[in-house]
């Protein structure tokens, strides 16, 4: 693992997006993995800044997210389709169907599972994943315990998972309780990984990532694993390293 610490989280961000960009200039048809979650929105809007301005071009490369509610159509606000317009899309003027999402509503979540993982397979597999990291040691939807072979596939969210992204939904809004993610093993195959994490309340599952066991309790100690893995961090979520 590759680890870089910057001094706060609007640096770390475009550490990021520029290790990005850089991918795409080598490689304009890049496929990459692709995030959602707080952490990432700073990313995304650096990198469309770069876009607009002519350093980068990403109206080559397809995009494949890593996770989706189940039960949210493309449509849905809180939708995971929604946010990658909302945070990529649009404001790069980027066709949508450039970014791949599993659907969270397929009359059949597992066969959509399948699916998905097989049109990864078939792009050519990932260049480039981005993560970020759950303050439960979560990446994608993997929660604790998740079998560090999985492929794309349904998962249940735990209560510390829902409980955290209820900021997004509206007051009265149910949280999803399940979501289709690619799993750890569908992770591991992307030829490069790279992690962001922020904040101290992501300290402890940072310090479990990088120096703890590889284990199902911390579903990212998987990226130990990973030959070409890059964790970018903030000095607040490196603390406990
Ligand atoms: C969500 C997403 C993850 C994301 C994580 C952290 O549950 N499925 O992909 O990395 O939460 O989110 P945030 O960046 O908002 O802390």
């Amino acid at each position: 693992m590759k680890i870089l610490i910057l001094p706060d989280p609007d640096a770390a961000a475009a550490r990021v997006a520029d290790i990005i960009a850089r991918t795409l200039v080598a490689r304009p048809e890049a496929v990459l993995g692709l995030a959602t979650g707080g952490t990432m929105e700073p990313v995304y809007a650096r990198l469309v800044a770069q876009a607009r301005s002519g350093q980068v071009a990403l109206d080559r490369m397809t995009g494949f997210n890593l996770d989706e509610y189940v039960g949210l159509p493309p449509r849905h606000p809180q939708s995971y389709h929604a946010f990658m317009r909302a945070h990529l899309a649009a404001p790069a003027g980027l066709d949508p169907a450039r970014l791949n999402l599993p659907r969270g509503d397929a009359p059949d979540a597992a066969a959509e599972a399948a699916r998905y993982e097989a049109a990864i397979a078939a792009s050519g597999g990932i260049d480039l994943q981005l993560l970020g990291l759950g303050a439960n040691g979560h990446i994608g939807f993997n929660e604790p315990s998740s079998s560090l072979a999985s492929p794309t596939r349904v998962k249940t969210l735990n209560h510390a998972t829902r409980a955290a992204n209820a900021r997004f939904f509206g007051p009265g809004e149910e949280v999803p309780r399940h979501a289709i993610t690619m799993g750890i093993a569908t992770i591991l195959r992307a030829r490069h990984a790279l992690l962001l994490a922020t904040g101290a309340h992501k300290a402890q599952a940072v310090a479990a990532m990088v120096e703890g066991p590889v284990s199902a309790r911390c579903p990212a100690s998987a990226l130990q694993m990973h030959p070409a893995a890059t964790i970018v961090l903030d000095a607040a979520a490196a603390a406990k390293l």
